[in-house]
């Protein structure tokens, strides 16, 4: 399961910013027809705005990938301590690249199911479409709560099932099958019940085939 996660993102890793961003004609037809046209840029906006400006703490963000949609909000907050993990060698390589000249962002290579890290270290944690390519979600859940302060802010999106009978088509055919998402996936109902379980204060929506929420420790 981890070399199919290792070898999938290398085979991507020249088109992936293209991809999600709908840098190219083809992209904004694949993101048209599969995706119901969700705008994963606007939903980064949209996840990174729950993170104040001036934000002054430790963050983690889950996966980091290349830092495609990251970069220039991680760069905006010198006082913060960040903390890049990501299991790809090669996507993180890129987000070294990115931010490379920032002394407040480190990097670590590593699994979400079992972080390094203490108990209670960050005041939040991001995690951008990374619950769908995990491979042990509830590890994931688990980890992510662990490694959060009491009262920190767990702020997430990812792709959930039955909403589009296209992208769950597309989900189950190809992406799982080459790697980049990993099953089992949630549903709406499912992922608020793993939120009310472990979070307060779950501020959730939905847009097409993807989830985006903020929640409190
Ligand atoms: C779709 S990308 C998202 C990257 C970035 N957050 C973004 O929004 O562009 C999914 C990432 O999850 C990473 N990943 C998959 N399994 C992982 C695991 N067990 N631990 C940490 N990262 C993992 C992959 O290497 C890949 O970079």
């Amino acid at each position: 399961m981890a070399d199919k996660t290792q070898k999938a993102y290398r085979a991507s890793k020249n088109i992936y910013d293209d991809v999600i961003t709908q840098g190219s004609f083809l992209s904004k037809m694949y993101i048209k027809i599969f995706w119901s046209g969700t705008d994963d840029n606007e939903i980064a906006r949209k996840v990174l705005s729950y993170i104040p400006d001036n934000f002054k703490g430790t963050i983690l963000d889950v996966p980091v990938g290349t830092a495609v949609f990251t970069e220039n909000k991680w760069k905006s907050l010198p006082e913060s301590e960040i903390t890049c993990l990501d299991y790809s060698e090669d996507m993180l390589e890129q987000a070294k690249q990115r931010l490379k000249d920032s002394s407040h962002i480190s990097f670590i290579q590593g699994d979400v199911g079992n972080l390094p890290m203490e108990d209670e270290t960050f005041d939040i944690v991001l995690s951008m479409n990374g619950f769908h390519a995990f491979p042990d979600k509830e590890k994931a859940f688990k980890e992510t709560h662990r490694v959060l302060k009491t009262g920190g802010k767990f702020i997430a999106c990812f792709y959930i099932k039955g909403k589009s009978s296209l992208s769950d088509w597309l989900v189950n055919t190809i992406l799982s099958k080459k790697g980049w998402f990993t099953p089992p996936f949630h549903t709406e109902e499912e992922l608020i019940k793993i939120l009310e379980h472990m979070y307060k204060d779950i501020d959730i929506h939905v847009d097409g085939s993807m989830v985006y929420f903020c929640c409190t420790k």
